[in-house]
């Protein structure tokens, strides 16, 4: 080969290179890392981008330069040389990929098993999925449930998923790693996060009419401030039962419906109601499904009295569907999952609510 055939090659190759490369990085094609693990996996995508932006431009020379220079010319209606393979570049060409690909595979199995190991003091989240909200609760904090994912930055967290009714997929983008919740099975995913922000969950497998609202919000804290909002949490539930003791007189009665809409208020939240409802007491203003400010007027409309109604349609929503709402959007399953005493609150802190407004 002549020495201008090989300065052209190796031109047209810069240039092909140059352009991918330029694709690659001035595109924003992936969001910035909220992991280590999401930066691990970005290094393995970056590795392969590199390998693959080298191959692009050593097959686009080539290929360009011969397009070039062996066209056929005019009147030309010879055949070609007569070529019967090529033993060194049949071994290059098997040799090479191969070496690539068990690159590849090395970072990539290093990287998993990085990304699997937990830390110390790992921080144990539930994930409860259901047609069609999130809902995540900490065992190492009895009795704290939350309709976001709440973590505290650079700590080892381990998550473990409940689906009650079909597959959802649980997905933060910033995260990079996706896990199925799966009836039947508790998988886990392991995650640390390492940047404060508000990050979207988002179910990415397609579970039923309210899959494309199935979404909450991962929210990644300074390690004081997590502390401060589980200290809220978990104390906030408590104060009912010394506000009784302390001015029983006067206060008896809205002491106890209090508690009552409190800990209803709990289970609207639990259960991720505001995701899809909106409700002016629990601040949610969702437009999913009808709203929750209304259901006296929903109730005179389907004429049954308001908290009859209010039960029937969180145990049997199709019974009767608002009109411009679809059947089959609301979960069936409340009438399994809720406890009696839940529910009872649940209706009650509705009927409240609905009262007030
Ligand atoms: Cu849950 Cu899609």
């Amino acid at each position: 080969m002549r020495r201008g055939s090989i300065a052209s090659l190796i031109g047209i190759g810069v240039v092909a290179g140059g352009i991918a490369a330029a694709a690659a990085v001035a595109l924003p094609w992936l969001p910035t890392p909220a992991s280590r693990e999401a930066g691990r996996i970005d290094f393995v995508f970056w590795f392969v981008v590199a390998i693959c932006i080298l191959i692009f431009a050593v097959v686009v020379a080539a290929l360009l330069y011969a397009v070039i220079h062996f066209r056929v010319r005019p009147d030309d209606d010879s055949d070609g040389p007569p070529v019967h393979g090529h033993t060194g570049l049949e071994i290059t060409w098997t040799l090479i990929p191969t070496l690539l690909v068990t690159a590849i595979g090395i970072a990539s199995a290093i990287v998993l098993a990085r990304d699997d190991a937990l830390g110390e003091n790992v921080l144990r989240v539930d994930v409860t999925a259901q047609q069609f909200a999130w809902s995540f609760s900490y065992p190492g904090f009895k009795g704290l449930t939350s309709p976001t994912l709440r973590l505290p930055k650079d700590r080892s967290v381990l998550l473990r998923f409940t689906s009650k009714d079909v597959i959802h997929s649980f997905w933060v983008p910033e995260f990079s790693q996706k896990q199925d919740a799966v009836p039947g099975l508790h998988p886990t995913l392991h995650i640390t996060p390492d940047r404060v922000g508000t990050f979207p969950v988002v179910c990415s497998e397609l579970c039923g009419l309210g899959h494309a609202v199935m979404r909450s919000q991962a929210i990644v804290m300074p390690p004081p401030a997590f502390d401060r909002w589980v200290r809220a949490q978990t104390t906030a539930t408590t104060p009912a039962t010394t506000t009784t003791a302390s001015a029983p007189a006067t206060t008896t009665t809205p002491a106890t419906t209090g508690n009552a809409s409190a800990s209803g208020s709990a289970v609207f939240k639990a259960n991720g109601c505001g995701a899809c409802h909106a409700l002016a007491a629990a601040g949610s203003s969702a437009t999913v499904g009808p709203d929750l400010d209304k259901l006296p007027q929903y109730a005179r409309q389907a004429h049954r009295p308001l908290a009859a109604f209010v039960r029937r349609s969180i145990v049997a929503p199709d019974a009767y569907v608002q009109p411009h709402y679809s059947k089959g959007i609301m979960p069936h399953t409340f009438g399994k999952t809720l406890s009696k005493p839940q529910l009872d609150a649940l209706v009650q802190y509705l009927v409240n609510s609905g009262k007030k407004g």
